[in-house]
């Protein structure tokens, strides 16, 4: 099937703006009953399902389409998103940027690859010769308005900043060179859990916007190249700190 034959009948959930279609629902049930015919006692973490409970180490992150608002009105780019987790680290992970067709995966300790090619980050060393992205949750509460100062700010000081409506697609173009950084406030872990091993693996870095350890159940991220990480954290850390209950 074509991507553009796939089903798009939608409804809303949390707000009108937050989507989901029949193939959202649908893909993540094919890609949970391959998982667990192949490993049946992992884990599964899925975006429209929830938690497969397991006792094993292992746990896959699924979002079945991230970028489904694109997806509805025919827009790039939209992707399937899948990592496996070992003991809460992501261990591998899948991209598969649509309707680009571009395949992104990554292997902890092994490198990152696009299409079977190994991909690094860009070598841009400062925010001012900078392409950046961003993302906006579907909540327009204190975290949005938080972004979109941020979003003034880094379009002031950079290139420019696109909001391209997809965290694993974000995360895949800083793995691959086309963009120096991405950040949000407000992602779920199957937003953000294949998309950070593909920039670790391709020569990023990956923290919180505080500058913490990032883990995929923190919903404020930044990656980068690595060479503009300190220089982003300079304005993302006093953001993130303006507004409670952030993590
Ligand atoms: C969304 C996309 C979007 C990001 C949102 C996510 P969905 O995922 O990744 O770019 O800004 O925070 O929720 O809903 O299309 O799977
Ligand atoms: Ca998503
Ligand atoms: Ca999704």
């Amino acid at each position: 099937m074509q991507v553009q034959d796939l089903d798009r009948e939608v409804s809303t959930k949390s707000s009108i703006a937050d989507l989901v279609t029949n193939t959202d629902k649908q893909a993540e049930q094919t890609i949970k009953e391959d998982i667990l015919t192949n490993f049946p006692d992992h884990g599964i973490l899925a975006e429209e399902s929830g938690v497969t409970a397991s006792d094993s180490a292992y746990q896959w992150v699924i979002d079945p389409l991230d970028g489904t608002t694109n997806f509805v009105h025919g827009l790039a780019p939209f992707c399937v998103s899948i990592a496996l987790m070992k003991d809460n680290e992501p261990l591998l992970s899948v991209v598969s940027e649509l309707p680009a067709g571009n395949l992104f995966w990554a292997v902890r300790d092994e490198g990152a690859y696009c299409n079977g090619e190994p991909i690094h980050v860009a070598t841009t060393k400062t925010i001012a010769d900078a392409l950046l992205i961003t993302g906006f949750a579907y909540d327009h509460d204190a975290k949005w308005e938080t972004n979109m100062n941020l979003f003034k700010e880094f379009t002031h000081v950079s290139h420019g900043v696109r909001r391209l409506g997809s965290a694993a697609a974000d995360l895949c173009y800083v793995a691959c060179g086309k963009a120096d950084g991405f950040w949000e406030i407000g992602l779920h872990p199957w937003d953000s859990a294949a998309g950070i091993l593909l920039v670790k693996e391709s020569g990023g870095k990956v923290s919180r916007l505080d500058g913490k350890v990032f883990s995929i159940h923190d919903q404020q991220l930044l990656a980068t190249n690595g060479h503009l990480h300190q220089e982003m954290l300079e304005k993302t850390a006093p953001a993130i700190a303006s507004i409670a209950g952030s993590d």
